[in-house]
């Protein structure tokens, strides 16, 4: 079996950069996010997030769209702001912006408790 050299990561972020929910706003949100990842210390240790664009979650609407794996939370209508919070409240401190969150995925083998 071929092994890809990834560094273990906490958590996944999904941006969706596509052309149809929040164009060039989600572009600059996702670029933004490598200095505000590194600030907040989670591009290494155990907390670390690995960020990736996406190109649709066939919502295209109310974006940015954010999804974080592996809860399967999914944010509509992130700001830097909200952003912002995301940062701090879900992805330090393990509690998700239940007033963004606008869809929870059926993760198989996990139990989603995040009510
Ligand atoms: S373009 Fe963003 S969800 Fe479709």
């Amino acid at each position: 079996m071929r092994q890809a050299k990834i560094q273990p990561y906490a958590r996944h972020l999904f941006v969706c950069t596509g052309p149809r929910c929040a164009p060039g706003t989600s572009e600059q949100l996702f670029d933004s996010l490598g200095e505000k990842l590194k600030a907040h210390g989670l591009t290494s240790g155990a907390l670390r997030v690995k960020r990736t664009r996406s190109h649709c979650f066939a919502v295209c609407k109310e974006g940015p769209i954010v999804v974080v794996y592996p809860e399967g939370v999914w944010y509509c209508t992130v700001t830097p702001e909200v952003m912002d919070r995301i940062i701090v409240e879900h992805l330090k401190g393990g509690v998700p912006v239940q007033e963004y969150i606008f869809h929870r995925a059926e993760v198989a083998g996990q139990t989603n408790n995040l009510e």
